[in-house]
């Protein structure tokens, strides 16, 4: 994995400006949906992996006991503002042991930094390591090798009450090289503060791409019995309940 993006780290306060909480609802809902599915016991603990701003956990924390793992302390910081009810810990979704289990782990976006397969292999791998026998697991990707377009979108946010900030973005999705298992998203930043003049920061964010067949094997050999399914927004994300005999 490269170094972490600026978004994660200088730019680490201006997250929320760029991705704002609200924003999330619908797909904190969607995640919810999966993770508590009414065929089986409720979950009552979540652990999140990569879990950024909290925006995520802004919404899913009235419905479970969260803990957030996350690799920029930054971002920490932002998430227990937004969510002082939940534990933050500092850690790398590959290698982070809490010697705890849970009834559900949910790894979001995030996940899109796992750019080799051995890398995402580690991550499941935590995943297992940390959910029950007979919990869940879902890990949402933005894409798969079978969704990836390249493409160009635009936003931003106007600070709250307090904050007299404002950021606006491209972000350019493209795959310089089908062949391997990354691809690049380069955000341009502007950034305003007050009356001031507005900065503009290039970041290049390296993505991890795995065909379908990929996820499952991997999942599969995590100790998971993994389903794809399709989201609203024409994505696929993988859920599946860890193995009873594995330990
Ligand atoms: C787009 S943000 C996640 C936002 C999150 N979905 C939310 O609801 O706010 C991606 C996060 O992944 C984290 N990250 C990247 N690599 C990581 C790793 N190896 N272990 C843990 N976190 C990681 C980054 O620090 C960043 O906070």
């Amino acid at each position: 994995m490269l170094d972490q993006p600026k978004l994660y780290g200088e730019l680490s306060s201006w997250f929320h400006l760029l991705s704002s909480p609200p924003d999330y609802a619908e797909e904190a809902e969607f995640a919810r949906s999966l993770i508590a599915d009414p065929d089986f016991p409720a979950p009552a603990t979540l652990l999140e992996l990569g879990s950024g701003g909290g925006n995520n956990a802004s919404h899913l924390k009235a419905n479970f006991r969260m803990t957030l793992v996350d690799l920029s302390e930054g971002m920490l910081d932002l998430s227990r503002k937004l969510n002082p009810e939940c534990q933050h810990l500092q850690g790398d979704m590959r290698t982070m042991r809490l010697g705890r289990l849970f009834d559900a782990v949910f790894i979001h976006d995030a996940i899109m930094y796992m750019t080799d397969e051995g890398d995402l292999r580690r991550a499941l791998d935590t995943v297992r390591i940390h959910c029950k026998p007979g919990g869940v697991a879902l890990i949402m990707p933005d894409v798969i090798q079978e969704t990836f377009a390249s493409l160009t979108t635009h936003g931003g946010h106007d600070g709250a009450a307090g904050d007299d900030r404002s950021i606006r973005y491209i972000e350019w999705t493209f795959d310089p090289n089908p062949s391997d298992t990354t691809y690049t998203v380069d955000f341009a930043y502007l950034l305003r503060e007050g009356p001031g003049p507005v900065q503009v920061v290039h970041d290049t964010h390296v993505f991890g791409i795995f065909p379908r067949q990929t996820w499952l094997k991997l999942l599969r050999d995590s100790g998971f019995e993994p389903r794809p399914v399709a989201d609203p927004w024409g994505r696929e994300v993988f859920v599946g309940r860890r193995r009873p005999e594995l330990k």
